[in-house]
């Protein structure tokens, strides 16, 4: 993983000097640019995984694509995801895609919602659900396009983004929750060595359904103190 040198650059380049929402706003006017018509540079906002898987922001030109990916897996996605069922076509994917925007705001000057591409192919989402900017934490979601399971690719997207948010949006604890029954999705936390802390009941609705979360937590501390250990 070569995440530390991509990382920094690239979103350090991206946070320039948006210390307040003011200055993240007016950030948003250049990132509007970048997702519309004009300035588009792909790099400007990658961060490089590993050989084969990088993250980047969306921009409108991947609204059709993405549309395109939701609906083949439009079944074994919404098993799990309420949002599923409104992404109704290429229109609402654009949206959900400006809606990213907003994110940057939120995030006081980073990117939230990232685009993974495997092999130079869109395979699904990885970001930040919520951002709670005070208390320094946020909470990771993520999904995979049906046919790009199994590759392990979203435990290295969440390796990227905890590290972007560790290192570069200076958070202090990271939360992954995930429906009880969701047996693939609680993998990854397990996998990424995230310390389970209890139970949320029934706080999510989908399919008619409640569902109890499992939450998933890493600290900062935590985070660092593996890569110290990590052997590469
Ligand atoms: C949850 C979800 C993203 C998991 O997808 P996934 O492919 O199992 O997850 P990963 O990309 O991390 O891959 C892990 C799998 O790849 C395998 N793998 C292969 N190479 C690997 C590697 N280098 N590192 C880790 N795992 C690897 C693992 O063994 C595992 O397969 P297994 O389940 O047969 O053991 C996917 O099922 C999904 O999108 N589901 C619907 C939406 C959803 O539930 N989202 C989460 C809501 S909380």
């Amino acid at each position: 993983m070569n995440t530390d040198y991509d990382i920094t650059e690239q979103f350090i380049i991206l946070r320039t000097s948006c210390t307040h929402d003011e200055e993240a706003e007016e950030f948003m006017g250049v990132l509007k640019q970048y997702m519309g018509e004009e300035k588009r540079n792909e790099k400007m906002f990658t961060n490089q995984v590993n050989e084969d898987l990088y993250l980047r922001m969306y921009t409108v030109d991947d609204a059709e694509a993405l549309y395109h990916l939701i609906d083949e897996s439009r079944d074994y996605l919404k098993e799990w995801l309420a949002w599923v069922d409104y992404n109704t076509d290429v229109e609402a994917s654009r949206d959900f895609i400006q809606g990213t925007l907003n994110g940057v705001v939120e995030t006081g000057g980073y990117p939230k919602t990232l685009a993974i591409i495997y092999k130079n192919e869109l395979a699904g989402t990885v970001g930040f659900n919520e951002v709670n900017r005070t208390h320094q934490y946020a909470t990771i979601g993520y999904w995979l396009s049906e046919k790009f399971q199994r590759k392990g690719i979203v435990t290295e997207a969440c390796r990227g983004i905890i590290d972007l948010g560790f290192k570069v949006m200076r958070l202090n604890r990271i939360e992954i929750r995930v429906a009880s029954g969701n047996k693939k999705s609680r993998a990854i936390p397990e996998r990424l060595g995230f310390k389970e802390e209890g139970v949320l009941r029934q706080v999510e609705l989908v399919n008619g359904q409640f569902y109890d979360h499992v939450v998933y937590c890493m600290l900062k501390d935590e985070w660092s103190g593996k890569k110290d250990k990590q052997v590469d």
